[in-house]
């Protein structure tokens, strides 16, 4: 089976995306063909500072390679080293209605983030779905936020399919729904778009910054609080077992708790639990030819999948005489 996805280096990576995407991706290296790389060419959409771009994505790769990623045993690359990807994105773009792009619930946030919409943000799940067809993938891990991108994937291969033959095989997105969305210092979903975000490697200084500036209710330490109405709660959930978070309920039904209190505790954890993974890439970013070298290995090892795929598609649509 082939396990596929992708993330944007449009900013440092925070915690939603290390429960959203980036740890059910690495634990499915040892059970599946993996897929996994970094999307600079969907950045180009909202990343106007070359430099900025540049650095985001070798940190990027630098975080998931500290994390756990083995790129001996999964295909690891960034999509901008290989050319079939835009290739496959304009074929299928004949194969894409407006109105399924008009409908898009991510291109419509961002704009109502104030983001100015350009072309490219519009086809952004045309280059997407290009992403998954090029490697004929099965499963594809990503937040909630990405269901609607998977189905215009699924929608885009299946006219296809239906016009040629079947050529492309229809990915299904796997989101687990406990870890669907979560919460930003704010309460909106974190985002490294929306400022709310916590990132995975910080200086303790601003770990402490970020958590204790989590934003809670106003309920006084005597009164009984709601774990699954706060942020505080949500986040920190995702650090410890389940007998921890009954624990923590429990503190939050009695009297007496003060958020700040629990701030703190989770300045901590939080930096504990990435405290191996802090030193692994420490030694990655002082070797950054290494990171450099592992990525363009890795998109030649991509290559000779999606050229397969490129071959057939160009038979298929007569790009080949
Ligand atoms: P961002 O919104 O910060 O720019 P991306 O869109 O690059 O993040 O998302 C990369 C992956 O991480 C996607 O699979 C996405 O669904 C997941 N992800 C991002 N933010 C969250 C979140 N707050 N909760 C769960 N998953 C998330
Ligand atoms: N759109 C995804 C996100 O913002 C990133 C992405 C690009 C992706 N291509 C992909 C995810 C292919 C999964 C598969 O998170």
């Amino acid at each position: 089976m082939r396990v596929l996805s992708g993330i944007q280096p449009s900013g440092s990576l925070h915690i939603g995306n290390f429960f959203g995407m980036m740890n059910s991706m690495i634990k499915w290296q040892n059970k599946s063909d993996l897929f996994c790389f970094i999307v600079n060419l969907h950045a180009l959409t909202t990343v106007t500072d070359g430099a900025v771009l540049a650095r985001n994505t070798l940190e990027a790769a630098t975080d998931f390679l500290a994390l756990g990623l083995d790129p001996s045993r999964s295909y690891f690359w960034v999509q901008g080293d290989v050319p079939e990807h835009t290739e496959l994105t304009w074929i299928l773009h004949n194969h894409t209605s407006m109105g399924l792009l008009e409908r898009s619930h991510s291109y419509k946030d961002k704009i109502s983030h104030n983001l100015t919409p350009n072309h490219g943000l519009f086809a952004y799940p045309v280059l997407m779905a290009a992403d998954i067809l090029l490697y004929q993938a099965n499963l594809v891990p990503v937040g909630k936020d990405q269901k609607q991108h998977l189905e215009i994937a699924r929608d885009i291969a299946g006219a296809f399919n239906y016009i040629y033959g079947p050529t492309f095989v229809l990915p299904e997105a796997s989101i687990d729904e406990d870890l669907a969305t979560i919460p930003g210092l704010d309460g909106q979903k974190m985002s490294k778009s929306y400022g709310n975000a916590i990132d995975i490697f910080l200086s303790k200084d601003e770990l402490k910054r970020r958590v204790m500036s989590i934003v809670t209710d106003a309920r006084g330490v005597n009164e009984i609080k709601d774990p699954d109405n706060c942020n505080l709660f949500g986040i920190y959930r995702l650090f410890i077992d389940q007998e921890a978070q009954d624990k923590l309920r429990d503190r939050y039904l009695t009297p007496g708790l003060k958020y700040s209190d629990v701030k703190k505790e989770l300045v901590e954890i939080i930096w504990e639990y990435f405290a191996p993974y802090r030193e692994k890439r420490e030694r990655l970013v002082n070797r950054p030819d290494d990171v450099k070298d592992i990525l363009k290995a890795g998109a030649l090892k991509a290559r000779a999948v999606a050229g397969q795929t490129m071959e057939l598609v160009r038979d298929t649509v007569g790009l080949n005489y």
